[in-house]
């Protein structure tokens, strides 16, 4: 069986792990149609689609005939939900012109509330509102943690004992592995016909505290690992604020979300409840909804990073 799926907002270096997992799979020959606006060279499979997710008739363009979508929405700056809900709306407009099959969305835990202090959950909020109102089919995949993100590309600090992450340690973060979501959207989604009734939270139940994610790193690598303190870095970061916020720096949207990691955590179970008459769509876990597919835990994680 031939799958095709168009990627969206999936250019970057956080997509190239999901892209890389469809390609990978096992028994089906999973083709993918990638909308950039700056053609750059792609594993063999990936087809490019010349254009911007910012213009309705480029994203019709890549999701004509597909099978599915799988999207990605551009994270704003400066604690902002725009442009990245911008994003959202034409995608959707390009989605309804293609009269797309399945539209995918990769959101974060916690877009079940308006979160008016943290611009990247909120954004998810926003747009996780306009797919439901859209009449598209939709599958929503609220992840937490990307291990991929967090993680991986601070090997080198972590090589030296140090994991940059200082909010207090008993904060508790679920974690997802991204190559876990193109398994799932394959195996579980797509090869079965299936689409979401309601949003999944794409996370083990299991949440680590970050004094837990220390002891993790240590086993894993064999040597001491420890998280920087909070203070002063946190602080420090926060000080910043109004530089990254000047420069437009990703960081202008990271922090705010560092402080929502540090007051609240960042689990399934999430707490903090910014307007409680205004919840929306409670989620499902993937362990009770799909006992049979096995997520990767952090430790397994680890223990491959470091078998590398
Ligand atoms: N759960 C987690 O731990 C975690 C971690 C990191 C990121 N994320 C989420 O992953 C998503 C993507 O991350 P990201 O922000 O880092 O993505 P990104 O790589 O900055 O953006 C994705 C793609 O969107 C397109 N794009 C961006 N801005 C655009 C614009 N103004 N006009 C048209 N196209 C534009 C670009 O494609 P072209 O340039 O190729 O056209 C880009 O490659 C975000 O929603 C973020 O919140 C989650």
């Amino acid at each position: 069986m031939t799958i095709t799926i168009a990627a969206i907002g999936c250019s970057g270096p956080v997509a190239s792990v999901y892209i890389q997992g469809f390609l990978a799979h096992q028994t089906e020959d999973v083709r993918i149609r990638l909308l950039t606006r700056r053609p750059k060279e792609f594993p063999e499979g990936v087809e490019l689609v010349l254009g911007s997710m910012m213009n309705p008739d480029d994203v019709a363009s890549a999701m004509e005939g597909v099978d599915a979508a799988f999207v990605l929405t551009p994270m704003s700056t400066c604690n902002q939900t725009q442009p990245e809900v911008d994003a959202a709306k034409a995608v959707i407009a390009g989605a309804q012109k293609a009269q797309l099959k399945h539209l995918i969305y990769t959101s974060v835990l916690g877009a079940d509330h308006p979160r008016p202090r943290v611009g990247i959950l909120n954004a998810k909020y926003e747009i996780e509102t306009l797919l439901r109102h859209s009449n598209l089919s939709c599958s929503i995949l609220r992840c937490g943690t990307y291990m991929q993100d967090a993680i991986d590309p601070r090997i080198e600090l972590l090589n030296k004992g140090i994991y940059l992450f200082p909010i207090r340690k008993d904060a508790r973060i679920c974690y997802t592995c991204q190559k876990d979501v193109s398994r799932f959207v394959l195996q579980e989604l797509l090869i079965p016909h299936k689409i979401l009734s309601k949003p999944l939270n794409f996370t083990r139940a299991q949440s680590y505290s970050v004094a837990q994610v220390e002891d993790c790193l240590s086993a894993a690598s064999g040597h001491t690992i420890r998280a920087v303190p909070k203070f002063p870095a946190f602080y420090l970061f926060q000080a910043a604020l109004p530089i990254y916020n000047w420069q437009h720096h990703r960081f202008s949207s990271v922090i705010p979300l560092l402080v929502h990691f540090d007051q609240h955590g960042y689990t399934c179970d999430d707490d903090d409840d910014d307007d409680p008459d205004t919840t929306t769509t409670t989620a499902s876990l993937v362990e009770e909804t799909f006992p049979h597919f096995s997520m990767t835990t952090l430790e397994e994680h680890l223990a491959s990073l470091w078998a590398q």
